[in-house]
């Protein structure tokens, strides 16, 4: 037996989770996952579990299954979860909404619920920028009006003032919602990254696709926005960098209960056009694209305003977008078909 808390990590097997595990164990966390693998692989566990020299317990298990959650509570004294489980492509929120409510909130009911069962408290929860939807003020702070655009951000939103509800109710809880911007790159090992299913839907992981000459071009969704090169304003921020803010989050969980909402981004804003730019500085060869039209349901500018995670935590983020390209462009090189290659 030891002393080190034990975090439960939900979808831990997934792009943000895998990062966050290895950036526990190497805090010295102990740490279990659950997963249902619907968007990852069990292998991304394997190389978590190379990379920290540790053990690290995981469990074939659905959000939704109440026995199943609860019977890993009962293996495991759980002194913390992290929460990422959930189905997250926008796009394929508007075709079927029901199965993202579903997941993201029933799911998240039913962790809260097995969580109580078993006296666990602490919960540090996946939130989303694109609850803010149009932005009325740049950057975004935690005040600004949230207006979710379609039914993925309004899952986000809707579990965010259940787990309000849910403390307000009972006091004991404490609760952390993160509510990260546009998550890139990879772990600087190249063992860990992001591995999407299918033709991805984000920007990062499709240029190193046609980097790696998966995939022909880039589309550039639209060059005809309100920003000074026409293309859309995001607010990347390094992987390891959200991982690192997870890691503190949980360390931060005993300050105090009740609800606490943070924004996880740079405060820098980057264009489509100058992230094509550094990616293909990264990868030594520029990279094919052509203007396309817009994509709908796309806002011209979204950049955080991070200071109250700086001054609740003295935390920022450390790692540039060059890092961020080179990052994710060596996962991509040493795993030209991801995890499966
Ligand atoms: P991901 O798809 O790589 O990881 C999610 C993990 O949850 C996957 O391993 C998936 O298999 C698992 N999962 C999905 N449904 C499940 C279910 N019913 N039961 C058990 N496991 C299930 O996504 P990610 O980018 O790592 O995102 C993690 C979390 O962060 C998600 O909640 C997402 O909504 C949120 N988020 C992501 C971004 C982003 O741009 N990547 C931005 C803001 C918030
Ligand atoms: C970035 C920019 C596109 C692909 C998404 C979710 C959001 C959050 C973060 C989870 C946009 C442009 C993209 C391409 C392009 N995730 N683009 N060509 O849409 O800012 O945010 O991830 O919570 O909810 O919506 O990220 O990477 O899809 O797009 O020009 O092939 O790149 O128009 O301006 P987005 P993204």
């Amino acid at each position: 037996m030891n002393n080190r808390p034990t975090v439960l990590v939900t979808g831990g097997a997934g792009f943000i989770g895998s990062h966050t595990c290895l950036e526990l164990l190497e805090h010295d966390h102990d740490v279990v996952v659950i997963d249902n693998h619907s968007n990852s692989s069990p292998g991304a566990l394997d190389r978590v579990r190379k990379l920290a020299g540790r053990p690290l317990p995981a469990y074939e298990v659905d959000i939704r299954d109440r026995d199943a959650l609860g019977e890993v509570f009962a293996a495991h004294r759980i002194d913390a979860v992290i929460h990422f489980a959930a189905k997250k492509a926008v796009g394929e929120s508007m075709q079927i909404p029901l199965s993202y409510y579903d997941t993201n909130v029933g799911g998240t009911a039913t962790l809260l619920r097995v969580m109580q069962a078993h006296d666990v408290q602490q919960l540090v929860f996946s939130s989303s920028c694109s609850i803010y939807g149009e932005a009325e003020q740049l950057p975004l702070d935690e005040q600004s009006p949230a207006n979710p655009t379609n039914p993925y951000a309004r899952s986000k939103w809707i579990c965010e003032q259940m787990m309000a509800d849910a403390c307000t109710r009972y006091p004991d809880l404490g609760i952390i919602a993160l509510r990260y911007f546009n998550p890139v790159g990879a772990h600087p090992s190249g063992e860990l990254g992001e591995d999407p299913s299918g033709v991805p839907n984000n920007l990062m992981p499709y240029m190193a696709q046609v980097a790696v000459g998966r995939l022909d071009e880039v589309a550039v969704f639209g060059a005809d926005y309100p920003t000074p090169d026409g293309t859309c304003i995001r607010d990347y921020i390094h992987v390891v960098d959200v991982a690192d803010g997870h890691r503190l989050a949980v360390e931060h969980l005993g300050d105090e209960t009740g609800m606490r909402v943070l924004n996880l981004g740079t405060g820098v804003g980057v264009s489509v056009l100058e992230l094509v730019t550094a990616f293909s500085a990264a990868s030594g060869t520029p990279l094919p694209h052509r203007i396309a039209g817009r994509r709908p349901g796309d806002v011209a500018e979204l950049v955080a305003d991070p200071s109250r995670v700086e001054q609740a935590w003295g935390w920022r983020t450390t790692r540039d977008l060059t890092a961020m390209c080179a990052d994710a462009w060596r996962f991509q090189q040493l795993n030209p078909a991801g995890y499966g290659g």
